[in-house]
This record gives structure tokens, sequence and C-alpha cells, in this order.
């Protein structure tokens, strides 16, 4: 049977790492903010948000909510990522996706101008090329969780082979070039994969990111493999799934993340992580 990772416990570590600094920086007189923008009511966003939310309060960092209407235009969502990029007292700007459609065609013009040294989702252009070269900037939140988790775990990145499955801008791309920056040899692998179970099956470390239910069968899996699930599918009302099937791959894995109770929380507490970063250096900036 596999050690469940359960995402609970790094979490929690991560938070203290992140109260920690919010504490020093108040102790500063700096209190660190965090803007979360959400345009519509798509229901899954709003959990999303409120968790966000919840976590804020919990470690004593400030949050403003501003909750758009879902006819927003692109130039009054714009105008109001300006006037926070020109608000010392925010630290840190999140933009809820996805937009809702006809604003979804511009979400990249949208989350580019919001200002990079405010950019806590990592998914700036300049914080994408600071992850690409390796330089210090602020990385997405749920990849970076995860990396997180494989070290206070004690999982060996150092020259195993990581094995991917999606290729998107919010979790597959950014998690092979920090699994890569921590010495694994990554395999990024996608819908057009060819003969993708013998690649995955050489994994050391697999990361499912592909957004479909029991998607990873245990004939996928290496025994021993450690396997991180972060896909969130809603497969029942009250019913949230991954897109590992954890009841067969757990009796394969040496350590498997559980759905719910696994990555979602790692990726807020990295958020919290995020912010107070993102305070710090525009204070450390400023001379303070
Ligand atoms: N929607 C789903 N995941 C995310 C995320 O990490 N950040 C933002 N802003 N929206 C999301």
């Amino acid at each position: 049977m596999a050690r469940i990772l359960y995402g609970k416990e790094f979490a929690a570590r991560i938070k203290a790492s992140a109260e920690h600094g919010a504490i020093a920086l108040r102790a500063h007189g700096v209190n660190p903010c965090l803007a979360v923008i959400i345009v519509g009511n798509d229901p899954a966003s709003e959990v999303y948000v409120r968790n966000k939310e919840k976590a804020c309060a919990e470690l004593g960092i400030r949050s403003n909510h501003i909750p758009l209407p879902a006819e927003t235009t692109r130039e009054e969502l714009l105008a109001c990522i300006d006037e926070l990029n020109a608000d010392e007292e925010v630290h840190g700007i999140l933009v809820q996706l996805p937009l809702p459609a006809p604003l979804s065609e511009s979400s990249e013009e949208v989350l580019s101008r919001i200002d990079p040294r405010k950019d806590v989702d990592g998914f700036h252009p300049v914080s994408v090329g600071h992850l690409f070269l390796g330089t210090p900037g602020l990385r997405p939140c749920t990849p970076a969780g995860c990396i997180r988790m494989l070290e206070y775990a004690g999982i060996r990145m150092e020259g195993a082979h990581a094995v991917i499955i999606g290729r998107s801008n919010i979790v597959g791309k950014p998690m092979a070039m920090l699994l890569l920056e921590r010495h694994a040899t990554v395999t990024l692998c996608h819908s057009r994969t060819e003969n993708l179970a013998a690649i995955t099956r050489e994994a050391d470390i697999l990361v499912a990111a592909v957004g479909q239910p029991h998607f990873v069968t245990a004939d996928m899996v290496k025994p021993g493999a450690t396997v991180i699930d972060v896909g969130i599918n809603r497969i029942a009302p009250k019913k949230l799934v991954g897109d590992v099937d954890f009841e067969a791959v757990e009796k394969v894995a040496g350590a498997i993340t559980p759905v719910p109770g696994g990555v979602g929380l790692l990726t807020v507490a990295m958020l919290m992580e995020n912010v107070v970063q993102a305070a710090k250096a525009q204070t450390e900036a400023k001379g303070e």
C-alpha cells in the first residue's frame, strides 16, 4: 500500500513559513495584502476564491475581494488592474480563471496587465521568463506547491525520471521547468503522445494534470512510483475525483496524493507564500 501524501500536512508547513514572513513584515509596519478579482459567478471559481480568502484570514494576510459582473468589459477589467497596480498597499493581484466569454479571449492581455512584481499566480510573461531562466521570481502556485511537498516528504527528485501528463501553462509546463531545476529528467506528455502507458511506466515521479477522471490506471504506474494527482473533476454534484484511479493505483504506487485533500491545499498555501514573497520584495525595493 502506498504512502498517502495528505495535502493538509504539507500545506500546514508552507503556511507556517508564510505566516512567519507575514509576522516579520507586520513588525516593519507592512501589512501584506492580496487583491482577488472574480468576474461573473462560476460556482467552482467562487469556491476557490473563498478558500483563498479563508487562508488569508487564517494567516493574518489582508484580502481585498473584488467581484465584478459577468458583463464587465475588457476595458473595465484592465482599468481595475491598473488601479490595483498603482495601489502601494496591494502586494499581490490575482484574476481568477477562467474568465467568462467573451472576456476569456482577452485572458492573456489581462494577465499581462498585472504588475509582474504583484503577479502572485506566476502567470505573467515576465514570471514565466524567470521560471524558464531559473532566475528569482514568482512561481505558479500549483507546481511550486507540489515541489515543496516532494521536498518535505523526502522524495528524491535529483536524477529521477519525472513524467508529466498535460502541457498546460498553469501546471504541466511550469512543473516541467521546476522539476528540471531540481535535476530530474523530465518527460512532458500530452494528448497526442504515442505509447503513453509505456512512458508513464518508466516514471519515478508521475504527475497527472489531464482533467479526465480516472485517466491514470494501475497498469500505467511503475511499482513504488510517486504519483501526484493535480486533477479536480466533478463527477456528481458533491463528488470530486482526480485524474488518477486512486483505489487501484494506491496498490502499486510508493506514494500518492488523494483528491480531494491533496494538491488543492498546496496551491492555496503556496499562494500565501507568494503574497508574502511579493510584499517582502516590494518593501525591500522601496528601501524600507
Ligand atoms: N483557476 C484554476 N486554477 C487557478 C489558479 O491557480 N489561479 C487562478 N487565478 N485561477 C485559477
